[in-house]
């Protein structure tokens, strides 16, 4: 398992928390550029009350010594940005899971372009899942020109304000592999109708050097000069008053 941007560890905490219960054995990674969050959990009453006492360890050591190592937990986070960072993990190891949860695109460009989600699905395993909450169209159509197949997480409750919990992208999955599972779903006609739109032009970062601020400048020029359905027209078509939160 990959978790990029570990930030408080709320992610990973709930899965070692799970695979404590059910004794299970875990490889795990974790990309984070800033020390600060996971400082802040460990010294967080809040947060240690919600773990077993082992998830707190973990946290711990990883704090310490950036590692964590017992009978069933391998645990590795490596500091520094994920761009450059994930060519650290060594080539021969693939991941059942990727969480993948960075601020938005639009806050975070450098984590959801087209070069660093080409990187993490050279990490994915064999029918391995990418797992983010975001529901951008430039993050789905990426994912799926990458040659992934992509689900959307699905909401408690739908409505139009509220279509969609995140994105699911699987390597190779096996046929109607989403029909087992309650919280897939295929994407809409409203979903795919806003892949068709300028919001899907991707974010770009060819040599992993740019700043969000010329990502978002040299996106913002492709819009201009492309001639897919201006995103205004998908939205009136939907009835949609402005983009949701986390697009
Ligand atoms: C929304 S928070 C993550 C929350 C976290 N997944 C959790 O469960 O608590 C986003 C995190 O991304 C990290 N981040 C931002 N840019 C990064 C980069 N280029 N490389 C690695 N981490 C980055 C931030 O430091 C922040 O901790």
């Amino acid at each position: 398992m990959l978790d990029i941007c570990f930030g408080l560890g709320y992610n990973s905490a709930f899965l070692f928390k799970e695979l404590i219960s059910q004794s299970t054995k875990l490889d795990w990674f974790a990309l984070e550029i800033d020390k600060r969050p996971l400082n802040f959990s460990i010294n967080s009453n809040f947060f240690k009350n919600l773990w077993d006492q082992k998830v707190i360890e973990i946290f711990e050591s990883l704090y310490k010594k950036g590692n964590y190592i017992d009978k069933e937990f391998n645990c590795k986070i490596i500091w520094g940005d994920a761009r450059k960072k994930i060519c650290h993990i060594p080539k021969h190891i693939k991941f059942d899971l990727i969480f993948l949860d960075g601020f938005s695109p639009q806050k975070c460009p450098e984590i959801w372009t087209e070069e660093f989600l080409s990187k993490i699905k050279q990490s994915l395993n064999h029918r391995g899942y990418l797992i983010t909450y975001s529901s951008s169209a430039a993050v789905r159509k990426t994912l799926i020109d990458l040659g992934l197949t992509i689900y959307k997480i699905k909401p408690k409750i739908e409505s139009s304000a509220n279509w969609s919990n995140g994105t699911i992208a699987i390597l190779n999955p096996y046929f109607d592999e989403y029909k087992k599972n309650s919280f897939l779903k295929e994407l809409s006609i409203m979903e795919l109708e806003h892949l068709e739109t300028k919001a899907s032009i991707p974010y770009r970062d060819p040599s992993f050097d740019c700043t969000s601020r010329e990502i978002l400048k040299n996106r913002k020029d492709e819009q201009l000069e492309s001639n897919l359905l201006p995103t205004e027209v998908w939205r009136k078509k939907w009835h949609m008053t402005k983009a949701p939160f986390n697009s």
